[in-house]
């Protein structure tokens, strides 16, 4: 990344954004348009390389992607279903073949069959009703179970437009620094992934020193098989909208972004009325309520790219720079969006936030296990009996998860994907072993992650999943380091040489592979695949022993 080019994009305020100004070219030109190019690089003072790299990156500026009128979900879970390949073919149907586009993933894991047409997610029984939906736009509800099994943190019901400013004139009788005390109090941990301190983070921002601070929210929300973000957006959004302003408050920030995947288009119709809601009841803007704090809030529509849900990845996609991971430090909340301090978090971790003001910072840590407090949201596939979102306390075992509140399996399942592409895999005969915790995963060296759970069945190619997950890596690569963006094509092409014919991989040379991408890549993409391959190896070698020397 480059300072200069963070300053050059931020001269511009929010509403002429470079990243949306690249968009809606790619939209509607020739992406290798130069004279358009060249006329958006002087006016924003940078190179044209810096608009082409970036205009080049995303799935769906692509030019292969513009005439594309459907899109089929090619996630693990839709993949595990064995949907994909009838979703195509009713597909092809209707549209030529080069109409016809892959996507990952449409967070439909609870009915799978999953595609994309006009703008509009479907999944589950719709494919069977595609020439309705073409012909007179059919709209087709999808169905999951959303439920809290203890107590109900985020899946309350959800906030209206007069409560949430009922909680905003309480929290504006409050100074920040108790806020922020109670938010340390309630030792929140992040749940994108890496379980950071959210009060250690807030207290950062709060004291780093700019001309002005941003909040922005990752709902990129892309490791196939979650969709818990996506429920809170479109089921509690002024949830995650008053926790965005109660870590402004906090801070001092101004502005807040938040930054959804185009994978999710429903969310993003929910999360702009709900904008649009609160600015009508001047509940955004200046002075609001008389406080004297003033928050602005924008969506920003991202364009198709796994890697963005990397936090400094996501500020170079905001500012419109070619979105690769920046070496850390400097970290975001000291130096983050167009250099200036800023706050990044999950949906789900900003969505905590209104209980804690609510209820106290000490409520919320009597909730939960030693070390994770409060609530997760699980995603669960549609294997189980009772697909669906549940919200579980921290601390409740897996098995209870799987059996209770997901009813058990549909048919037989050998392992569990938790945590996305990155997370463990974990054999059925494992699931008694663990929580729904950060600790006891850690304790079997794998992730909690997002929460997601894609189920493989005993059917499955051991060989296909891992195949799967490395071409996912291959793809998604930023490209900024080595280990990651050759590692995943070799690995990749090794696995490809073992399945086609009689080659025997060899393990020695396997293994130095994902040992170099474990420990030389520079972010979890390129870091963390090696740790479900490696589950793979350890617990599924009466499958693939027959590949390897
Ligand atoms: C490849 C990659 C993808 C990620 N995707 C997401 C994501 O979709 N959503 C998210 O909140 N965090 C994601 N993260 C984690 C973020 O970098 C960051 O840790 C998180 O947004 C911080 O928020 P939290 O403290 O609330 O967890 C991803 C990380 C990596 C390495
Ligand atoms: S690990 Fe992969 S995604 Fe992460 S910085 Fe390196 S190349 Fe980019």
């Amino acid at each position: 990344m480059s300072e200069n080019i963070s300053y050059l994009s931020g001269r511009k305020d929010l509403h002429e954004n470079l990243f949306e100004r690249i968009s809606r070219m790619a939209e509607t030109e020739d992406t290798a348009n130069t004279e358009k190019i060249q006329e958006l690089a002087r006016d924003y003072l940078v190179g044209e390389s810096t608009i082409y790299s970036t205009l080049s990156f995303y799935d769906l500026l692509r030019p292969e992607n513009k005439n594309k009128k459907a899109y089929v979900c090619n996630g693990s879970a839709c993949m595990c279903s064995g949907t994909q390949s009838r979703v195509r073919s009713e597909l092809k149907k209707h549209f030529r073949d080069e109409e016809i586009g892959e996507m990952t993933c449409l967070g439909r894991c609870h009915e799978n069959g999953a595609f994309q047409y006009n703008g509009q997610n479907y999944s589950g029984i719709a494919i069977d009703n595609i020439t309705q939906i073409i012909e007179s736009k059919k709209t087709i509800q999808e169905k999951y179970a959303s439920l809290a099994s203890g107590t109900a943190i985020l899946m309350q019901t959800p906030l209206t437009a007069e409560e949430f400013a009922l909680q905003l004139r309480n929290l504006f009788t409050l100074n920040p620094e108790h806020v922020l005390d109670e938010i340390k109090k309630s030792d929140l941990r992040g749940r994108g992934g890496a379980g950071f301190p959210m009060g250690l983070k807030l207290e950062s921002v709060r004291k780093a020193e700019g001309e002005r601070k941003f909040i922005v929210c990752n709902a990129d929300e892309g490791d196939p098989g979650a969709y818990s973000d996506r429920y809170l957006m479109e089921q509690q959004p002024l949830r995650v909208l008053l926790g965005m302003i109660i870590a402004a408050y906090i801070s001092s920030a101004d502005t807040g972004i938040i930054y959804i995947r185009a994978e999710y288009p429903e969310s993003m119709e929910t999360i702009e009325k709900s904008i649009r809601e609160l600015e009508e009841n001047s509940l955004l803007g200046n002075d609001i309520l008389g406080s004297g704090f003033s928050f602005t809030l924008k969506l920003i529509k991202a364009k198709g790219a796994y890697v963005c849900g990397e936090e400094t990845a996501l500020l170079s996609s905001i500012e419109g720079q070619r979105p690769e991971v920046r070496v850390r430090p400097p970290f975001p909340a000291r130096k983050g969006l167009f250099n200036m301090p800023t706050l990044v978090n999950s949906v789900e971790t900003l969505a905590n936030l209104p209980f804690i003001v609510e209820h106290g910072g000490s409520k919320f840590n009597s909730i939960g296990s030693s070390q994770s407090k409060g609530t997760k949201l699980i995603s669960l596939d549609s294997f189980f009996n009772r697909p669906g979102v549940y919200e579980v306390e921290m601390g409740t075992p897996l098995a209870t998860v799987v059996e209770q509140l997901g009813g058990g399996f549909k048919e037989n399942v050998k392992a569990l994907h938790i945590g996305g592409p990155l997370g463990g895999l974990v054999p059925v005969s494992d699931i008694s072993s663990l929580q729904i915790s950060f600790e006891s995963f850690a304790e079997k060296g794998i992730l909690l992650g997002h929460g997601s759970i894609v189920s493989i069945p005993e059917d499955f190619p051991m060989m296909g999943y891992i195949k799967h997950l490395f071409r996912f890596t291959v793809h998604e690569s930023c490209g900024k380091c080595f280990p990651c963006r050759l590692g995943s094509v070799r690995g990749l092409e090794l696995l490809q040489r073992a399945t086609d014919g009689d080659y025997r991989i060899d393990r020695e040379l396997f293994t130095d592979l994902l040992d170099t991408m474990q420990q030389g890549s520079l972010c979890m993409l390129g870091g963390g695949l090696p740790l479900p391959v490696k589950n793979a190896l350890q617990y599924f070698d009466n499958e693939l022993r027959d590949h390897f020397d």
